[in-house]
């Protein structure tokens, strides 16, 4: 079996009389590329910033590799080796995609080597076309696909993204799909998403969420058939 780098005891989230994460217990493995789906309150949300450090649980642990992070500071999870993508956009406008990802690598690097992962980046997520340009006057798919490059540059181990999907036209998730695959091939990958076409061209193991707990966990093409995942979630949406 595969390593487990990512891991949760019995998490819960109290919010006064709330339980929006009740009891996750959730594994995930070296390499694994895993969506996290439900109805809105189901908990995503609420799980993942447990996970990245911006909230900490009522109860339970949290434990990334061989480490406890339960309680952790978003910074020093960063710091394991941990890349998150939220929707606050960390890109800034009026510097090019270039300048952009060089600041990322920059702080993790002296200049020589920023210039060359800098370069690699470009690269491998083939920004090319766009490396010049202001990421202000970019489309939004673009951004997107500049905050990951932001992420990954960072070589993280684990690569957390919330709604990475979201508002875009249907090429530039296909766009997302690629870069993230791309992401995944040196990194476990956790998504919270809501568009169902982008979870079925991923293809991973889904897990569903419901009332803060996990209902299901499985391949997508399980869970799409699901009677009781449809009823609770995707009878909802069509
Ligand atoms: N800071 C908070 N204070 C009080 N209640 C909260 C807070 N954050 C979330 N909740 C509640 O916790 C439950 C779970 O919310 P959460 O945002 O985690 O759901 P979600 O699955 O991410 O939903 P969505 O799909 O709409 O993003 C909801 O009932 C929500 O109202
Ligand atoms: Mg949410």
């Amino acid at each position: 079996m595969a390593e487990t780098v990512l891991e949760t005891e019995n998490l819960t989230m109290r919010f006064g009389g709330v339980v929006a994460a009740d009891n996750v217990s959730f594994r995930l493995a070296a390499r694994e590329l895993r969506c996290l789906i439900g109805p809105n309150g189901a908990g995503k949300s609420t799980f993942f910033k447990c996970i990245t450090g911006l909230l900490t649980p009522s109860d339970g642990r949290i434990f990334m590799r061989h480490e406890e992070t339960t309680g952790w500071h978003p910074h020093e999870i960063a710091s394991l080796g941990v890349g998150v993508k939220t929707q606050v956009p960390s890109v800034m406008d009026g510097l090019t995609v270039r300048e952009n990802i060089w600041l990322a690598a920059r702080r993790r690097h002296p200049v020589v080597e920023a210039n060359r992962k800098t370069a690699d980046m470009i690269e491998r997520l083939e920004l090319n076309a766009i490396a010049a340009a202001d990421v202000g006057r970019l489309a939004h798919g673009e951004r997107q696909q500049v905050e990951l490059g932001i992420v990954a540059v960072g070589d993280p181990w684990l690569v957390l993204l919330d709604e990475p999907a979201a508002g875009m036209s249907a090429g530039d998730v296909e766009r997302m799909v690629a870069i993230i695959r791309e992401l995944n091939r040196s990194a476990a990958v956790i998504i919270v998403e809501h568009d169902m076409q982008f979870i079925r061209s991923i293809a991973s193991t889904v897990t569903v969420f419901h009332q803060g707990s996990v209902l299901m966990e499985d391949h997508v093409d399980k869970v799409m058939s699901d009677e009781t995942v449809r009823r609770v979630y995707l009878g909802k949406k069509g």
